[in-house]
């Protein structure tokens, strides 16, 4: 293993898209952002240097950060935002994962734009528990928007409501042929028959799950959020932002220059208030010298409907850990500590001087267990480890003392959620079974929910109220899915299990970018355990401060 170096210069650059042109904050001037290269068991040393006038800060998303939280880098959670002509490297070690997970800005809606990929390859002379690749593509999601994505959050936030709608999905950065004045800007894949291509799909998208398929190919799922599973055959994927999916998609024996387009669009539990716009690329088929030119017709994909939710329930449910003797599934058979989580869309009082756009007057607020989480000023890790917690958060995170919340299916008179900078205190290597149960008391989304510092198990699933009497009765603890982020179903519920190896702060919160702005998130407290390597070690010098 080796140590690599990246410089990240954060810094303003025009772009366009959809015939607009904007100054946006990216990374080296590139967007999509560039890509981070390892190998399983290397040290990155990633210096970010702020040019810009916002704070801003790196997360890592999917590294396991075994103690090394100080270079997570969600803003007030693990540190202080880097602010303007300041810089922080990004210092840590990748343990036992090799797979595509991502990059991403971690304050405010700046990931919009700040995003890339991150590829790790398996150690020197380990191979691919499947046919090596002829070739290795990053296929990024994104959204982009006309509108300065900072006024669309405040807006958001002041109104509790607005569209948050952005303009147009993204391939690789671009919007593709089917939107408006974007033809030129479509992202081409161009391929050799008879070969096998390694596709390493992220989703980055702020606010939506995304369905995508490539017409007249099918698509081999070999491992998703970093961990090999067992290869599926599907038509189509079904992407959370938050989650990373790799396929082996095998091109055809013989095919000269037909071209075919592949297409995503989101997915969203029963709701009508998604715009259903696809962003689309092109595979194409390498030019044949020795037959005419001319172009075949485009071959075109279907995608689910919208509303689709057996397809995606189905998906998932497909998802195995490999769980072999070299990559076994470590699913905590014992449960020391067991939580119950309510996760949802409620309100809150309207503010004077406000529209408010949630029911009777009241705004927006999403809640875990009620409490909408407030961003503290000051970073919760640097104040859990100097002992400077007063004033800053509370250790005492509600947990229901029962499995209380019954879904009946129509809204509850008082919707109105609690506020608070509350975390859940885990002592050292303890195993934690949470079910969170999604309340739909509002809104019809899915919650992606993504847990820092930690892959968790995907024990069981389900529609309805979780059942404590009868549901855990069929969790899945042989070779259950293993991941960071996980979608709740609407009106339905998941469980996970993990194990708190891991000391530190842990931010733990839906992946749509709206739904933690308006609160969806919370933290875990995993205290050090009691031998010299089980300690979160002392942070950096250049640790940012507020
Ligand atoms: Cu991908 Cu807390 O984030």
């Amino acid at each position: 293993s080796v140590t690599r170096h990246y410089k990240f210069d954060i810094m303003l650059q025009n772009v366009t898209r959809l015939c607009h042109t904007k100054s946006i904050v990216t990374v080296n001037g590139q967007f999509p952002g560039p890509r981070i290269v390892a190998r399983e068991g290397d040290t990155l040393l990633i210096k970010v240097v702020n040019h810009v006038q916002n704070n801003v800060s790196i997360h890592w998303h999917g590294i396991r950060q075994l103690q090394s939280g100080w270079a997570d880098g969600p803003a007030y959670i693990t540190q202080c935002p880097i602010q303007t002509g300041q810089s922080y490297v990004y210092n840590y070690t990748i343990v036992g994962q090799r797979g595509t997970l991502f990059w991403h800005a971690h304050i405010s809606w700046l990931r919009v734009t700040v995003y890339g990929p991150i590829i790790i390859r398996p150690k020197h002379n380990v191979p691919y528990p499947f046919a090596k690749p002829y070739k290795e593509v990053p296929i990024i999601f994104g959204e982009w928007f006309n509108a300065d994505p900072e006024a669309v959050i405040s807006q958001a936030l002041q109104t509790g409501g607005g569209p948050n709608v952005s303009d147009a999905y993204t391939i690789n950065g671009l919007p593709g042929p089917l939107y408006n004045c974007s033809k030129k800007d479509t992202f081409k894949l161009n391929v050799k028959p008879g070969k096998t291509y390694l596709l390493r799909f992220i989703n980055a998208a702020l606010n939506d799950e995304l369905f995508f398929s490539i017409a007249n190919h099918t698509l081999t799922v070999v491992e998703a959020d970093a961990v090999y599973i067992k290869p599926f055959e599907t038509q189509t994927l079904l992407i959370t932002p938050g989650q990373t999916t790799n396929v082996l998609l095998k091109t055809k024996p013989y095919f000269p220059n037909a071209t075919f387009l592949m297409a995503a669009r989101p997915y969203a539990t029963g709701s009508g208030t998604f715009d259903n716009t696809t962003v689309a690329a092109i595979l194409e088929y390498y030019k044949s010298p020795s037959i005419s030119q001319k172009m075949l017709p485009l071959f075109k994909p279907t995608l689910p409907p919208l509303n689709d939710t057996s397809f995606a329930a189905n998906f998932t449910s497909r998802l195995r850990s490999l769980a072999s003797s070299q990559y076994p599934a470590n699913v905590p058979q014992n449960v020391d500590n067991r939580f119950f989580f309510t996760v949802g869309l409620g309100s809150n009082p309207c503010d004077q001087n406000q529209t408010c756009q949630g029911p009777n007057g009241t705004k927006f607020a999403a809640s875990v267990n009620n409490i909408s989480f407030v961003m503290p000023t000051k970073a919760l890790l640097q104040s859990h480890f100097f002992g400077q917690s007063n004033g800053v958060y509370s250790p005492y995170f509600p947990i229901n003392p029962t499995h209380w919340f019954n879904y009946t299916g129509t809204s509850p008179n008082n919707t109105m959620v609690g506020n608070g900078t509350e975390v859940l205190v885990l002592p050292f290597n303890t195993s934690v079974e949470l079910v969170m149960q999604d309340t739909s008391i509002l809104g019809a989304e899915s919650h992606p929910l993504h847990l820092h510092g930690f892959n968790f198990y995907v024990v069981g699933q389900g529609f309805g109220n979780f059942d404590s009497n009868k549901d855990p009765k069929m969790f899945n603890l042989v070779d259950p899915m293993e991941r960071n982020t996980v979608g709740v179903p609407a009106g339905g519920w998941v469980a996970i299990r993990f194990l708190a190896d891991n000391p530190g702060v842990w931010f733990m919160h839906c992946h749509l970018e709206v739904h933690t702005s308006w609160g969806l998130k919370m933290a875990w407290l995993v205290l050090d355990g009691n031998l010299p390597n089980q300690k979160l070690p002392p942070p950096p010098a250049d640790l940012p401060k507020c």
